[in-house]
């Protein structure tokens, strides 16, 4: 072993104390205790790339009216389960001014982060058709919708986009739906791990098969308005977000406070059923719930005995953002704008140093600088690269988690890396392609 930024004896030490198996083949959280413990034994700061959350202050706006509605005694009460009205109109709103999507407010509801909007419509989703049983993933993603299948004892089926763009999409999807056991399609855009985003062309097919197949849609938006190849930051003004719902009205979006507020931790987010859909009837659904009705069972069938409801004051957090946004005082999008610069000089720094780019282009585009971006070295598997790489003080999470193909990739996140980091990073890859360069 040559030697590195982190002396090997603490890292072969704290991965033998860990009892992982493999530090490559670890959960995010695993990486992040694991990297934690090798920090502290070193005392040398790691370039901690492995956990998507953010790395920003919340706006006072979402703060401020949190305190204020707790301070009305607000806790004291149940919210009711379909979310304040004030809260469903500005999401309505949010929707129209940044989506051009017209959705009625009753069609829009809170949920305890999209984490809950995800959990509660695979739930319901799966009891549509009584003849279809699976969910079809277009992965990479979020490896977490994964385990919520498992929890859920739910059907899957998934495949990599990677060599699906464009037109090869139609076909690829036309496989699966026309197998007849697809009762709906998830994927987020951007994409969480690759930062690729569908395009135009892309989203259109999918709303054209929906339409075809009557395969209902979840398009996450965890990542919402964060293309910043093109200006998504003027409420009322093209151009607005891509979105399946301009080809389809077999959709539920699910919109994060999370990263376009910087407001995880107060577990709220959106979920944005069609109007036709909230309003259809599916007979089936009578086999577990009271009613028909896939709104009214959304509401009262699944999110009430989930939590009864997201919590009040974080409502009224997310009512005075949304407010905010939607009348152009809060430019949502500028301040979350940090990461894609982040993302713009670290890749440079990989290039420069022998590494690619895995997820690069949006059909014929190079992809958006953004949360997330995808990396592999010549001669590494991803789960190889990842570990050789604690060695150099630079944590990461391996694709193999994400349901990519590309078993050669890394998911790098630039939230966590601070500007002053970038001399640091620069060094250790630097020294990294001096040590493994061919
Ligand atoms: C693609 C994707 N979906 C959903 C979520 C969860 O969002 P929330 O914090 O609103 O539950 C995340 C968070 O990292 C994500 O990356």
């Amino acid at each position: 072993m040559k030697n590195t930024p982190i002396p090997s004896q603490i890292v072969q030490d704290k991965f033998k104390e860990s009892g992982l198996s493999s530090i490559g083949g670890a959960s995010i959280r695993e990486i992040k205790r694991l990297i934690d413990t090798i920090e502290q034994a070193s005392e040398v700061e790691f370039v901690r790339m492995e956990m998507g959350i953010p790395g920003l202050p919340p706006s006072k706006i979402g703060t401020e009216a949190q305190i204020a509605a707790l301070q009305n005694g607000v806790a004291a009460k149940y919210p009711d389960i379909q979310g304040i009205p004030q809260l469903k109109q500005q999401i309505s709103s949010f929707v129209k001014n940044f989506m051009n999507v017209d959705v009625n407010p009753a069609s829009c509801l809170p949920t305890v982060g999209s984490m809950q909007g995800g959990f509660a419509s695979f739930l319901t989703l799966s009891r549509i058709h009584k003849e279809r049983d699976t969910t079809l993933f277009i992965d990479p993603g979020f490896p977490v919708h994964m385990q919520q299948h498992k929890v859920l004892n739910l059907k899957y089926e998934s495949f990599d986009v990677y060599n699906f763009r464009g037109e090869k999409l139609r076909e690829k999807l036309e496989s699966y739906f026309s197998k007849g056991n697809i009762h709906s399609v998830l994927y987020s855009n951007p994409n969480n791990p690759s930062w690729i985003c569908f395009t135009e062309k892309e989203l259109q097919i999918i709303g054209e098969l929906a339409n075809k197949y009557d395969v209902v849609i979840m398009e996450d938006l965890a990542y919402f308005g964060m293309d910043f190849r093109r200006d998504l930051s003027k409420p009322g003004q093209p151009p607005y977000q891509f979105s399946v719902a301009n080809y389809t009205d077999n959709y539920i979006l699910f919109i994060s406070s999370s990263k376009a507020f910087s407001y995880a931790g107060e577990r709220i987010g959106m979920m944005v059923i069609s109007d036709a859909l909230f309003n259809r009837r599916f007979p089936d659904l009578k086999r577990f719930y009271g009613n028909d009705l896939f709104g009214h069972t959304m509401v009262f069938g699944t999110l009430y005995p989930l939590s009864s409801g997201t919590s009040h004051s974080a409502q009224y957090a997310l009512t005075a953002l949304l407010e905010a946004a939607n009348s152009g005082s809060l430019n949502f999008v500028e301040e979350v704008k940090i990461y894609g610069e982040k993302a713009a000089i670290m890749k440079k720094l990989f290039t420069d140093n022998g590494f690619s780019i895995v997820y690069d282009m949006d059909e014929d585009q190079p992809i958006a600088d953004g949360f997330y971006f995808t990396y592999s070295y010549p001669g590494f598997s991803g789960v190889d690269l990842l570990e050789k790489m604690i060695y150099y003080g630079i944590s990461a999470i391996s694709l193999d988690i994400t349901g990519s193909e590309r078993h050669e990739g890394i998911r790098a996140c630039t939230s966590l890396i601070r500007m002053d980091q970038m001399d640091a990073l620069e060094e250790r890859l630097k020294l990294f392609h001096e040590h493994h360069k061919q």
